[in-house]
């Protein structure tokens, strides 16, 4: 039995059944924008493996700091030790944050993130004689991991967990926001949000959403003024807010945070993806002193301890991440490929087959009137020599920002090519 044939067999990937499994691609090594596969085939990477991989692959900065690290120690549990690279990254992180954030909670996958916020917030409530406040407040077409908590706030339909819909906490869900990025927040999506907080904070714990683009529930990306007066209305009627930056923070969408589009600071926020270069798992929650000194009040303990939590190698390679986002002009290159992808995929607008065409920072968004047939679609790409995965009807290119003008190109042609075939 071959590799592809056994890993069929036996291996489960994401998203998929172990009966009938969409195809693989054996991938050898990576270097830069470049996948190299096992039958030697070379694809350019327009997807940075989900949000991650910002400065490209097998970078030599952060494998150099990785090295040096692998020797001293590259795990040690977090209860009752601490070390070097984690005090390192606090620093790093507090300095970038959007303002007030100061406090920081290591978890190892964003999905756990987004329940140790989740729990932070009901414990923060809790600790201040408030019980009643337990529910969660989102905006539809959200997406916020795939964890139990973390799915009671992905959108019902498009998030990815209907079938779960009956054993899940019921949290309240608003209107995903009407108001494109760059118009004026609507009066209607505003007053709804309003009305939903004056009648029911007594009940809420915190608003969550997924600051200016909306990922796996939809690819939208809406108005900063919404979420300026997300934060008005939260801090009015005294209900926490949570920023989930996972798959928005480290300068995706042109700013280092979505939250700084809108010039704000949440309460709380979760970080992932990318925090590594997307080298290995790790996901953080920023929190303000209030939240954390709130949850600790009468010396509580926040009741949440993964083992993997600030692993030594994962904070050096979010320490080695970061550096060279400051060294590396990150915000010309974002800049770069948001004016390429403007350029280009302005002409699917008049494809028959295409609704709507969507850029931010790095990332372009091609909205098909249908869904797109997954494993069809990836086998033209490889054809084709680049690597694009769509999920329902969105097909998206989000490169590493070191991608080079050439390479982009060559995606956004091919991404045209097949889109005028399907
Ligand atoms: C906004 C957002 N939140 C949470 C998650 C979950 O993160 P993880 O897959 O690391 O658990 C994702 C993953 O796609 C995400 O995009």
């Amino acid at each position: 039995m071959n590799d592809i044939a056994f890993d069929k067999q036996h291996i489960w990937h994401p998203y998929t059944s172990i009966i009938k499994p969409l195809p693989v691609y054996k991938v050898k090594k990576a270097k830069g924008c470049k996948l190299f596969l096992d039958n030697n085939k070379i694809l350019i990477d327009g997807m940075s493996s989900w949000w991650c991989v910002i400065h490209g692959y097998n970078n030599d900065h952060i494998n150099n700091a990785l090295k040096q690290q692998i020797n001293k120690v590259s795990h040690v549990m977090f209860g009752g030790l601490t070390h070097g690279p984690a005090i390192e990254l606090t620093k790093k992180l507090i300095n970038i944050l959007p303002k007030g954030l100061e406090h920081i909670f290591f978890a190892d996958s964003g999905s756990v993130s987004v329940e140790a916020a989740m729990k932070m917030a009901l414990q923060y409530w809790q600790a201040k004689g408030k019980t009643k406040k337990k529910k969660f407040v989102t905006i539809k077409k959200g997406y916020h991991g795939d964890t139990i908590g973390a799915m009671s706030v992905c959108d019902p339909i498009t998030g990815m967990h209907s079938l779960f819909k009956d054993v899940l906490i019921k949290n309240i869900f608003l209107s995903s926001p009407g108001c494109k990025f760059g118009q004026c927040s609507q009066k209607k999506d505003v007053e709804e949000t309003e009305k939903v907080l004056k009648e029911k904070h007594g009940a809420i714990a915190a608003f969550i959403l997924e600051p200016i683009v909306q990922g796996a529930g939809g690819m939208k990306i809406y108005s900063s003024e919404y979420l300026k007066n997300v934060r008005k209305l939260c801090t009015k009627y005294n209900v926490l807010l949570i920023a989930d930056e996972i798959a928005t923070g480290f300068g995706r969408t042109g700013k280092m945070f979505a939250c700084d589009h809108a010039g704000i600071s949440p309460d709380i926020m979760c970080i992932g993806k990318s925090l590594t270069g997307g080298y290995l798992t790790l996901a953080a929650v920023a929190v303000s002193k209030k939240v954390a000194h709130g949850v600790s009040r009468k010396d509580m303990p926040f009741m949440h301890g993964p083992t993997f939590m600030a692993s030594p190698l994962a904070c050096t390679a979010a320490n080695a991440s970061i550096e060279l986002l400051e060294k590396n002009n990150w915000k010309k290159h974002v800049s770069d490929i948001e004016k390429t992808l403007i350029k280009e995929l302005d002409e699917c607008k008049s494809f028959k087959n295409v609704k709507d065409v969507r850029v931010i920072g790095a990332l372009g968004v091609v909205q098909m009137k249908k869904n797109v047939d997954v494993a069809d679609f990836q086998k033209q790409c490889v054809k084709r020599g680049v690597w694009i995965r769509p999920f329902m009807d969105l097909i998206y290119l989000m490169p590493p920002y070191v991608i080079s003008k050439k390479e982009l190109l060559t995606l956004t042609r091919a991404l045209k090519d097949i889109i005028r075939l399907e």
